[in-house]
């Protein structure tokens, strides 16, 4: 393993109230995380990033905190939580925990203060103007949910910024105050023993908000400053930003002193995700290829974090109208699947028709670009999605463990549950849950578990280099390879239905043994790499050669 440890991670996130429910309360919690470690470890996963775990009262599922220094009553105390820490580290897995500082919760003592009286010494730490701002409707996060980005408050008589909804007031970061205090909160979870930060709505951060100015100017300055603190405190912890930018904005997130990344280490790749949705609809792997070759070159240090799914809608805003609406119509053809006027509020499996060689073809694909994966809960069994739920509730139903009541999240009553399980159609539970897969080898689970520990033998994915290999392919199939210190990979995915022979013989002067290390099925001999038989919605990653072990 090369020396930065998140470049070869396997980022597995997940929300502690919907993952396992140890004492019955129907609200899952950190007792019941860390009894599912062992889970978690056997499938492969080295880092888990937690979604909000502080006290919260939940209007946007913990995006809106009331205390940054503590965790969530219902999910257990700060003791648990520094057990699960231990727990984790036992198992070689690290924690990282969503950090969102951007915005409090109405509710938080700090605006509560603010609001309260001008003379407040909490007053200037959130962004007020004392007459309605002319941008006061533009820039909102959640159109349709929401429809401006000021309010006006009645206690404190000033209106006041909000980038994300009403209820989560903007975090003044011009305030210096403001800034030692984010830095004391992360120094306090880096002292607990967390590896690091998933940065929530970083460019929003950085923003130093004007009133009537909706391209206020963003101060870079800050995420160096945070870098340094952060470095300073816990030599190996990382950052994993969200920044859903423009590309060409991309590279000052990672910063650039001198050749090495001074800001972030690691980067969501948005650009990436989009591009995956639109390949896969088309079935086509043209979108894919653009990317490859349009990513921003990245400072040392930097990282992409790959994902297929996450927490929020798949956000097809960077598409043209005209490819986002061929994603709709394969991925989300009913308005009710659709978000935000941008995105999809389904998971992977449901999508692809929950025809299994296109849900392993699909992550076999995302796991094998550049990048460190990053995997959210429920996927490796091929959850789907509760479209009666509200938003992007429809993605956030309990962890489906086995065929008892409550999918075995929680022992409850069912109308206590955090949220209800899927119990219906064929992502019910009864269905898809976590015992009858780990019983079956050839289960998703299983494939998971196998196509992990592959990844653990082919470093070069994740501190390598990747490139398209650009020679005549059938229509639908993408050719790759990674090369790095251990050798090479090669990778090859058919995203089309039909069969087909690749010949990749321009490598073979390149190659020693060549042999597949994963397939959707026995393909017999690389041989000379001129006849490579491909079925349709197939893969196969072949070792074309080793390097020095490092
Ligand atoms: C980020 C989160 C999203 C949340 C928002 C506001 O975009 O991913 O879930 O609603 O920030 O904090």
């Amino acid at each position: 393993m090369g020396d930065r440890w998140y470049s070869e991670a396997v980022v597995y996130c997940l929300d502690i109230d919907t993952y396992a429910d140890s004492d019955g309360d129907g609200v899952g919690d950190i007792r019941g995380l860390i009894g599912r470690l062992d889970y978690l470890a056997r499938l492969g996963v080295t880092c888990l990033w937690l979604h909000p775990i502080h006290p919260s009262p939940n209007r946007d599922d913990g995006y809106d905190a009331t205390d940054f220094y503590n965790v969530d009553p219902r999910f257990g105390t700060l003791g648990d939580f520094a057990e699960l820490l231990h727990q984790a580290q036992n198992r070689g897995i690290r924690v990282i925990i969503d950090l969102v500082v951007n915005h409090t919760s109405d509710e938080h003592p700090w605006f509560q203060s603010a609001r309260s009286s001008p003379d407040s010494p909490y007053r200037d730490w959130y962004v007020w103007s004392d007459t309605e701002p002319d941008d006061r409707h533009q820039g909102m996060v959640f159109p349709g949910e929401q429809n401006e980005t000021w309010s006006y408050d009645r206690t404190a008589k000033a209106w006041y910024y909000h980038r994300f909804y009403k209820f989560q007031p903007d975090l003044n970061f011009a305030n210096p105050e403001v800034r030692a205090e984010i830095k004391k909160v992360m120094s306090f979870w880096l002292q607990l023993g967390v590896s690091g930060f998933r940065m929530d709505a970083v460019p929003f951060i950085i923003e130093l908000t004007e009133p009537g100015n909706p391209n206020s100017p963003k101060d870079f300055e800050f995420l160096t400053e945070m870098r340094q603190h952060v470095q300073w405190r816990r030599g190996d912890a990382v950052l994993l930003a969200e920044a859903n930018v423009e590309p060409d904005q991309l590279p000052t997130f990672f910063g650039d002193a001198g050749g090495s990344g001074n800001r972030i280490h690691m980067l969501f790749d948005f650009m990436l995700n989009g591009r995956l949705m639109l390949a896969l609809a088309r079935q086509d792997p043209e979108p894919v290829i653009e990317a490859l070759r349009d990513t921003p070159a990245l400072p040392a240090g930097g990282q992409w974090a790959t994902f297929l799914r996450n927490h929020d809608e798949i956000d097809l805003s960077r598409l043209t109208a005209e490819q986002r609406n061929q994603v709709y119509a394969e991925f989300g053809p009913d308005e009710d699947m659709r978000i935000y006027d941008r995105g999809i509020r389904r998971r992977l499996a449901p999508m692809l028709g929950n025809d299994r060689r296109r849900i392993e073809l699909a992550y076999a694909l995302q796991f094998s670009l550049r990048g460190t994966p990053v995997l959210r809960y429920g996927e490796e069994i091929g959850m789907g999605e509760d479209l009666s739920l509200p938003g992007r509730e429809a993605i956030r139903t309990p962890m489906q463990w086995s065929y008892k009541p409550n999918a075995g999240f929680s022992t409850a009553d069912p109308d206590k549950l955090v949220r209800p399980v899927i119990d219906k159609g064929e992502f019910s539970y009864e269905k898809v849950n976590v015992t009858a897969q780990r019983r079956d080898p050839k289960s998703l689970l299983a494939w998971f578990e196998r196509m992990i520990r592959t990844l653990r033998e082919a470093p070069e994915i994740g501190s390598g280099a990747t490139t398209h290999i650009d020679v005549p392919m059938p229509a639908g199939v993408l050719a790759h390879r990674a090369d790095g210190p251990t050798g090479t990979m090669v990778f090859l995915h058919n995203l089309g239905a039909e069969d087909v022979e690749v010949d990749l013989s321009v490598l073979a002067p390149e190659a020693d043994l060549p042999t597949d290390v994963l397939a959707d099925r026995g393909y017999g001999e690389v041989g000379k790499l001129d006849n490579l038989k491909l079925a349709g919605y197939g893969y196969r990653w072949i070792r074309l050669c080793r390097g020095e072990a490092v």
